[in-house]
This record gives C-alpha cells, structure tokens and sequence, in this order.
C-alpha cells in the first residue's frame, strides 16, 4: 500500500477515484452495461451523464475520507492511464460492536476469467481488517451468479443464510445467497461509535 486511498496487488491498482475519473467510470458502464444489469439495481436518475459521475466519485472521496465507505476503481497497475476494469466497494459500515461492512464488485466482461476480482477482493479484506479495523464483510450473490460465488468461495466467505426477494435486479426482487467473511484474528474493536 502506498496511500491510504490506494491499495497495490500484484497486478492491479485499488484507489478512491475522484471527479477526474468521471469520462473513465462512463466508459466503463457504457462498454458493460449488458453484461452488468442482469446483476445490477435500477439505475439512479442521471446515470450515465459527467454530472451525475462527478458528483458521485467526489462523494465517494469524501466518503472514504471520513470513514462511510471505500468504493474504489480498479486498474492494472501498469496502466498509467487507469482505464477503469471495474470496481469494488465496501459500503454499509457499522460500527459498534458488530464492525461489519457489506463488499459489492462489478468487473468488465472482457477482463473476466484472469482471477481479478479475487485477487482485489483478498486486497481489500486484508485492508478492511488490518488497517480499518472492521471485524466482518458480507457479500450476497444471486443463485444463478455462479461466478459471484465462485469469487466469495475462493476468498474464503462461508454461506451464512438465503434470503427470499432479498433485492430489486433487473425487474424483479431476487433471491440471494448470504456470505460472510470474519476478521481470521481475534481482535476486539477499536472504534468506539
Ligand atoms: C463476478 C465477477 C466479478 C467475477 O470476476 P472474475 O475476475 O472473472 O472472477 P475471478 O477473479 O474469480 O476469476 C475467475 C476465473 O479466472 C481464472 N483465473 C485465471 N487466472 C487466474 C489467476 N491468476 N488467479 C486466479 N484465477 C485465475 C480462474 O480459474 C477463475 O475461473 P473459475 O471461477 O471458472 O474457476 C464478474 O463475473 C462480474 O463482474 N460479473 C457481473 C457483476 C457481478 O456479478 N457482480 C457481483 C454481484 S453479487
């Protein structure tokens, strides 16, 4: 890691892209969308336009500069152009004594199958328990996305429940296969709200 916004794997590039990553981000939803929707909520009003892009990625800074969420863009490391492959986001944190946050990924459907996303999820959950000191992660997959699963399998999270119409995809509220991955050291929290 050489930022705190900025996370560096082998092969990829992490990091909390800002406002100037707007025309990259449309490009990204624009080239995928096909491949993304079937496994996407509605889209927000505005979708799509640099506003509601540059508005979105300067809340996403904000955000993880004051601890809501790390929703960060995805790169190969040796891009200097950071085209964006995809993304991976750490949202609904909860404090307390629970320290859980919900993981969420999308990555573009010409760079699947070269182990990617696992090699981006095991980055941020080792970031999310050593350096923001949450203590759980969930992550919820459609049955049918079985690809989803095999992500979450290989990173290590286990099937804690199945959720009936758990969320509204692509037209229809949608059953989901509940995952979590815990803190594998048993340390207690160190955020006291
Ligand atoms: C789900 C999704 C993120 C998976 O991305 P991915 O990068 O293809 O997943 P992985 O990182 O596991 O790579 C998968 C394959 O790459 C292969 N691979 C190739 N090189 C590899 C390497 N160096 N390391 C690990 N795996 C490698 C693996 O064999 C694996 O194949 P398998 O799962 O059939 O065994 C992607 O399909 C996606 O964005 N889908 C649409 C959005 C979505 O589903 N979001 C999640 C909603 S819950």
């Amino acid at each position: 890691m050489t930022d705190p916004l900025e996370l560096l794997t082998d092969r990829l590039r992490l990091w909390v892209a800002g406002p100037d990553v707007a025309t990259r981000m449309i490009a990204f939803h624009r080239d995928n969308d096909d491949h993304l929707r079937r496994w996407a909520p509605p889209s927000p009003p505005g979708w799509g336009s640099l506003d509601y892009w540059e508005r979105k990625l300067a809340g996403n800074v904000d955000d993880a500069a004051a601890g809501r969420s790390l929703r960060l863009a995805i790169a190969w490391r040796d891009d200097d152009e950071r085209r964006v492959l995809g993304t991976v986001a750490l949202s609904d944190l909860l404090r307390g004594p629970l320290q859980q946050a919900h993981l969420g990924y999308s990555l573009a459907a010409r760079a699947q199958g070269k182990g990617i996303m696992v090699e981006a999820v095991r980055a941020v959950a080792t970031h999310a328990f050593d350096v923001m000191r949450l203590h759980r992660l969930s992550a919820n997959y459609m049955p049918t996305n079985e690809r989803s699963g095999r992500v979450l399998r290989r990173c290590g999270f286990v099937v804690v429940g199945y959720a009936r119409d758990y969320l509204f995809i692509d037209g229809a509220w949608r059953d989901h296969v509940l995952t979590q991955l815990t803190d594998p050291q048993d340390r207690p929290p160190v955020s006291p709200g």
